[in-house]
């Protein structure tokens, strides 16, 4: 039998089930059989050279909606290349975990996040609720995981843009690209607590470092950090908001820092105030809150389930806003020389 004649098969199979076995019949029919030329060739067509997906704000034990958005961020990494996911924090609600052996780390993360394409490297950053109980667990998880890639609370990353990197081809005209993105992974929620000044300075003191000696091959410079230092959300002018105004845009700024990128708000926005740096917040992997319209700096709010996924080459850095349908509520690029 050929395999489309087998579909067809297959779903008379269920309708004649439906007589027998409604609900048996329900579950068949939701099986998709699909055909090589059926499937979307929109990978393919793709030219950047590195993906990621970013995802904030999750672990409910699949409530509030987690698990549609991570069935959709499955999808989504099927059908279209994807290297990594960034998780920007408040990974376990309501208080993080007690140990690298919590069972939520199966009920809010593994049993959840289930796709073959999500089964890829996740660099999480720390959110205030992670903080709640042992957040070094969060760290030694990684020594358990395949996928979960946390070296120590706060880390940086220096990532290749050569395409050709995973075959080593080089021939005449090929020659391969050194530019690379560094990702800085900072530990946000001790900026917020007076008692830990002593850590937060240790931590600014390498933050500076990390950008001021990034290789020269370095094209584009992205932080991720759980806390925004704007947002058009419910904390648009609250303590945490304005503690990280304090602490931030000036060293952004000094370092060109492309890119900021956070969680924290229950939302998807683009803001872009004075300066350099342009900020992103994928903060609505389960629970929303609202957003406010018309904000001068804003240029996206959504409070929909969704998350963020970038596209990234020596000279464009693209993002969309995906919604938990797959919907791409907005897109952006940004350019460089
Ligand atoms: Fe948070």
């Amino acid at each position: 039998m050929k395999r489309r004649d087998f579909v067809v098969s297959t779903a008379l199979t269920a309708i004649g089930a439906t007589l027998i076995n409604p609900l048996g019949a329900l579950a068949d029919a939701e099986v998709t059989h699909l055909e090589s030329n059926d499937l979307s060739l929109s990978a393919l067509k793709d030219d950047f050279a590195l993906h990621f997906m970013a995802l904030g704000d999750w672990g409910r034990n699949g409530e509030y909606d987690q698990l549609e958005v991570a069935r959709q961020m499955g999808q989504w990494a099927t059908e279209h290349p994807n290297n990594f996911v960034i998780s920007c924090g408040d990974n376990f609600y309501p208080s993080g975990v007690v140990s690298e052996n919590d069972p939520l780390w199966h009920y809010s993360f593994e049993s959840i996040y289930t796709a073959h394409s999500l089964q890829c490297d996740w660099y999480p950053v720390l959110g205030n609720h992670d903080y709640h109980t042992d957040v070094d667990a969060q760290v030694r998880y990684s020594k358990i995981s395949r996928r979960w890639d946390m070296p120590a609370r706060y880390y940086s990353k220096e990532i290749s843009l050569n395409k050709d990197k995973d075959t080593e081809i080089k021939g005449p005209g090929k020659s391969k690209t050194k530019d690379k993105v560094l990702f800085v992974m900072i530990d946000t929620d001790p900026f917020l607590h007076e008692a830990k000044a002593e850590y937060v300075q240790t931590q600014l003191k390498w933050l500076n470092e990390t950008l001021e000696k990034a290789s020269a091959d370095v094209k584009w410079k992205i932080v991720v950090g759980h806390h925004p230092f704007y947002t058009v959300g419910p904390r648009i002018n609250n303590y945490d908001t304005l503690m990280m105004r304090k602490a931030l845009p000036k060293i952004f700024e000094d370092h060109k820092v492309d890119v900021y990128l956070s969680g924290h708000e229950h939302s998807l926005q683009h803001l872009k105030p004075e300066g350099f740096t342009h900020q992103f917040i994928s903060g609505a992997g389960s629970e929303l809150t609202r957003v406010t319209e018309g904000i001068p700096y804003s240029r996206f709010q959504a409070s929909e389930h969704g998350f963020m996924y970038f596209s990234i080459d020596s000279n464009r850095l693209n993002v969309k806003a995906v919604s938990y349908t797959g919907k791409v509520l907005y897109e952006t690029e940004l350019k460089k020389s």
